[in-house]
């Protein structure tokens, strides 16, 4: 009996998933979830036919076995509340800190909604029964995890309306390469960014001001393999991650590592709540990222050079620049955000052109969540 699911937890597809979620919505949460910059996350779209044609034989064992584990779904019906979910006190909340975790939320459930909305369109649009399937699946996480987000955006009286999203927001294209490249790294960041705070919190549960970090481990687990099944489908192409494709794997490790930066450092109440040190944070995401990625890139970037804290530091600060002078606007806020623009593409060119460090790349891609 195929009984209807009342909450997109145990909805098995994404399409059952954001049917469920399209009953709410809230104005103010969906504009910010609709806004376009370089550090707000972004809906993609690609080339289908070029991945419908991804042929995964030469992984196919260990194809195989990670499409059996998703299969299984041992997530299921995880993505809700229960009695775990304790009161929150929104009311009660410092409001800059109230601001701030809804920016994250909102940015979080806009991420994890852009990964649905690929993923989908590309089980949508494929005829290839291995790459149609991995991303259903993938699909129906994501779903969940958006959900689940927006499940505690409602308690705050915000939620983002996913239908409109899907909708209404603008995407932008990247050739398959580099939806692999993006998508495989946003996948492991986002399980060493998920980790990393569920484990601080184990030891510091005084710091837990928010029920839904309690969901963290099996969340990452999830996103985990979702990257692994990127790896795979590099693994599948040895092109892909050798010769030139070398250069545009180390823009994307510098892109992403770049950008998780700013953002974090955006939201000093938020960090300070968690008692985190966003810098200690990203240095400690980025290191577990490093190791993760070694099974499918051959390089990694070389966070330990004093060049990169700095040229982090930089950048940060041309952003903060780039957003007063926009703010003050007028001809001295546009000069002074031009002026902060240019130092920004400095600091990030100098960050890229840090020397990389390299390896020899292991025969197979299989990982394991270990943090
Ligand atoms: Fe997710
Ligand atoms: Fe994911």
């Amino acid at each position: 009996m195929n009984v209807q699911a009342k909450h997109s937890a145990d909805a098995s597809t994404a399409e059952e998933a954001i049917a469920i979620q399209e009953r709410f919505d809230s104005t103010a949460a969906t504009e910010l979830a609709m806004q376009n910059t370089l550090l707000t996350p972004r809906f993609y779209t690609t080339d289908f036919d070029e991945m419908d044609a991804i042929d995964v034989t030469p992984v196919r064992d260990d194809w195989d076995s990670l499409i059996d584990r998703m299969v299984s779904d041992p997530n299921k019906g995880h993505f809700k509340k229960n009695e775990d979910w304790d009161h929150v006190d929104w009311e009660g909340m410092e409001p800059e800190l109230k601001k701030e975790f809804i920016d994250f939320l909102v940015s979080s459930c806009t991420a994890e909604f852009s990964g649905c909305v690929l993923y989908k369109e590309m089980k949508r649009r494929g005829s290839n029964k291995d790459v149609t399937q991995l991303f259903q699946l993938m699909a129906r996480d994501e779903a969940r995890h958006a959900g689940f987000i927006n499940d505690a955006l409602r308690e705050a009286g915000v939620a983002v309306n996913l239908g409109f999203l899907t909708q209404k927001k603008k995407y932008t294209y990247f050739k398959p390469k580099f939806i692999y490249y993006a998508t495989y790294l946003s996948e492991k960041i986002g399980y060493a960014r998920y980790i990393t705070i569920f484990r601080h919190l184990q030891e510091h549960p005084e710091h837990r001001f928010h029920p839904i970090f309690k969901w963290f481990e099996e969340w990452c687990n999830d996103e985990f393999a979702h990257g692994e099944a990127f790896a795979l489908i590099m693994k599948s192409d040895p092109k892909l991650t050798r010769g030139r494709n070398v250069l545009w794997i180390k823009f994307f490790l510098t892109a992403v590592y770049a950008t998780m930066y700013i953002r974090d450092h955006q939201r000093p109440r938020f960090h300070a709540a968690l008692g985190v040190d966003p810098d200690w944070y990203a240095h400690e995401v980025f290191t577990k990222t490093s190791t993760l990625t070694r099974q499918i890139f051959p390089i990694t970037l070389d966070i330990e050079n004093p060049r990169w804290q700095r040229g982090l530091e930089r950048l940060q600060r041309a952003n903060v620049d780039m957003a007063e002078g926009r703010k003050q606007g007028g001809i001295d806020g546009r000069l002074k955000s031009l002026g902060a623009q240019m130092r920004a593409a400095a600091c990030f060119v100098d960050l890229y052109t840090i020397p990389a460090k390299t390896h020899a790349v292991p025969a197979s891609t299989r990982l394991e969540p270990a943090y």
